[in-house]
């Protein structure tokens, strides 16, 4: 498995709209787009910075991964994404390593990607999302 790059960092709001506001006014910086992914239950928008982006979510309601997340641990990072070349081979190479699959096959990402979530458990307690951007 080759990680490519650092696509996103992720990090959990209650509300995109005031939290993209303090980023507007904090370091001048717009969201590239704003985008309801409906198979992760939240509402996520993109910030370009350099090659990677920021990436911020809301969940759409209380009773979501993400809902569950801030209700527990409040805002702050949700999770690191990297790009691969090939999902499936990243996938079968961290199964063989042992590591714990949120996602055994891709599921649909935002921008048309195929992602999938590595188990913070055994992963340094961090979530981890692989992405495959399309062709
Ligand atoms: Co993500």
């Amino acid at each position: 498995m080759m990680l490519l790059n650092l696509d996103h960092v992720a990090i959990a709001v209650h509300d995109l709209d005031q939290a993209l506001s303090e980023y507007r006014r904090r370091y001048l910086i717009e969201p590239l787009y704003r985008e309801v992914v409906e198979d992760q239950g939240v509402e996520e928008a993109m910030l370009a910075i350099g090659g990677s982006f920021l990436q911020l979510i809301q969940p759409l309601d209380a009773d979501s991964p993400v809902g569950r997340f801030l209700a527990k641990r409040g805002e702050g990072l949700h999770h690191i994404a990297y790009t691969v070349a090939d999902i499936e081979v990243a996938l079968a190479h961290l199964k063989a390593e042992g590591a714990r699959l949120v996602d055994k096959t891709p599921r649909k990402g935002g921008r048309g990607t195929r992602i999938a979530f590595v188990h913070p458990q055994g992963g340094n307690q961090t979530l981890v999302e692989l992405v495959q951007l399309p062709r």
